[in-house]
């Protein structure tokens, strides 16, 4: 039976009903206030690690004072939120960075206990250097990530030249070359640096100064791991990922995010522990390749520590677009991340691909509805009037027809509704939100996004979840991805399966309501 952590659980986590308008039931968000990127992401002694960018007291973002709020997690489905875990002092505000759990002590901190974990982030407003403002820090917990003591040598890392825009460390240890590698962000480029200890770090290299256009938004967030192709373990190849921040509007010809604002990009090739070389030659913007086509996933990182038998690479984003971020309609808590996701590599005819599914861990949460099989559906049909979805998964196959779209109306009231669908003429899935509910808060929240989708032997496979502010949309297992907010009244929880301009055959259609992952001891660990 799943026993939160009472004696150590922030206070605002005992006290939230969490059943406020909008409340996610089965993605993390906190208790309140506001929360961006996720931080720190790191397995340790049993334990998942979900570290954020937490402004404490309030729904917007207060940059000088931002700390890393905490949860931990048994099964990366169930969290209990800790109170802060790194708050700002007069190094600066606590900005987005990395864990990781140094095994051998190879910083020198852990002397008694052997092993800890570090943590490795910005400070922002640093003012040690003059026109530095961003530096990275260290700080080091000796009883599983409660309590952080921060280094007395910070700041450890200094860009070389003034700059406003130097942040945003992800450490990880490189097997091969047996030392600590950091991929930062600085501006338009990323840039690796080496370190033996965390402590001391040297500039290794950088890649971006010579892609082929300039992109308005500042590169942010970035990763760099190693996957599986096609599940092959004597087939690696490492990606580059990176969030890339809202534009500010003066090259029209920069790449935007295929849903505006901010999103991710990556790159796939070779990393040697020094340098990154990618694939492909990347001569224009259109080699680009976008990991979601929605509008709210960035900032995602992946999971530092995750033991060799798991062999997974999992990451989680944050669910939101920095466009529209601070004026979302939620009241209590501002922000919330998207499920854990696996990441795998898979080689399509155009080329290698990155593959998105939410952990198998979120299947314990299922209880079956509905369950449908050889089923044709067409114009002014709905086989799912009388059902409803609040909180649920609905995983659909189908074999495309003389049907011109089809797909799911989910959250539908007589005037609400977030159509889900596929295109066929333009081989395009699709999340369309302009009726979804609460919209007018910010003009460019009002929108239709599209994801390219080929049908694979004909067919088209859908998996949605659908939760208390918010869509996953995975196209065929994960090969294109629509991630958006919503916010629809709570009453609106219609579904609805539809077809226009001919027939589709639905092979198998499966719908299960999910658990709240805060309603403590259903179907918990
Ligand atoms: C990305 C980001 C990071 C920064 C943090 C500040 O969303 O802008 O670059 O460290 O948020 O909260």
């Amino acid at each position: 039976m799943y026993k939160p952590e009472e004696n150590k659980i922030i206070k605002d986590a005992r006290n939230c009903s969490y059943k406020e308008k909008y409340r996610p039931q089965f993605h993390f968000a906190p208790a309140k206030n506001w929360m961006n990127d996720p931080n720190g992401l790191v397995y340790y002694d049993g334990e998942y690690h979900l570290f954020y960018q937490y402004t404490v007291n309030s729904t917007t973002p207060d940059f000088p004072h931002m700390h890393w709020g905490h949860a931990v997690s048994k099964d990366l489905i169930h969290w209990d939120e800790l109170p802060p875990a790194i708050a700002p002092d007069e190094d600066g505000a606590i900005f987005s960075g990395s864990a990781v759990a140094d095994l051998n002590n190879t910083s020198g901190f852990f002397h008694q206990e052997g092993s800890g974990l570090v943590a490795i982030y910005t400070n922002e407003g640093n003012q040690v250097q003059s026109g530095k403002p961003q530096v990275q820090s260290l700080a080091y917990s000796r009883d599983r990530g409660r309590t952080w003591i921060k280094f007395e040598g910070n700041p450890v890392l200094f860009p070389a030249s003034e700059t406003a825009d130097f942040r945003d460390p992800k450490v990880f240890w490189h097997e091969e070359s047996s030392r600590w590698v950091m991929a930062l962000a600085a501006r338009d480029r990323v840039e690796f640096y080496t370190s033996e200890d965390l402590k001391a770090w040297s500039f290794a290299s950088e890649f971006g100064s010579t892609l082929p256009f300039v992109h308005r938004g500042v590169f942010e967030c970035p990763d760099i791991f190693q996957v599986a192709v096609d599940n092959d373990p004597n087939n690696k190849k490492w990606v580059l990922a990176l969030s890339v921040g809202d534009q500010n509007g003066e090259n029209m010809n920069d790449p935007q995010p295929p849903a505006g604002g901010s999103g991710m990009m990556y790159f796939i090739g070779h990393f040697d522990g020094h340098s990154f070389m990618p694939d492909k030659t990347i001569a224009s913007i259109h080699d680009i390749q976008w990991i979601d086509y929605g509008s709210d996933f960035y900032a995602a990182v992946t999971w530092n520590g995750i033991p060799n038998e798991d062999g997974r690479v999992i990451w989680i984003g944050w669910m939101n677009n920095w466009r529209y971020a601070t004026v979302l309609p939620s009241l209590e808590w501002r922000g919330n991340m998207s499920l854990p996701r696996e990441i795998q590599l898979k080689k399509y005819p155009e080329g290698l691909r990155l593959i998105q599914q939410p952990v198998t861990e979120i299947n314990k949460l299922r209880n079956p509805v509905t369950t449908l099989k050889d089923l044709v559906v067409k114009l002014g049909d709905n086989p799912l009037s009388g059902a409803t979805a609040l909180k649920a998964e609905i995983i659909g196959e189908f074999e495309i027809g003389t049907a011109t779209e089809f797909g799911f109306k989910v959250r539908k009231s007589s005037n609400q509704e977030t159509v889900i669908g596929y295109d066929v003429l333009n081989e395009a899935m699709f999340l369309d939100r302009t009726n979804a509910g609460s919209v007018d808060f910010h003009s460019d929240f009002v929108a239709k996004h599209t994801a390219p989708l080929k049908p694979e032997h004909k067919r088209i496979q859908l998996t949605i979840y659908v939760d208390g502010s918010n869509i996953e949309l995975f196209g065929n297992d994960g090969s294109a991805v629509i991630t958006d907010l919503i916010f629809p009244d709570h009453e609106s929880q219609g579904l609805e399966l539809y077809a226009v301009g001919g027939s589709v055959k639905v092979i198998s259609l499966q719908i299960n309501s999910m658990n709240g992952v805060w309603e403590r001891g259903s179907g918990a660990i």
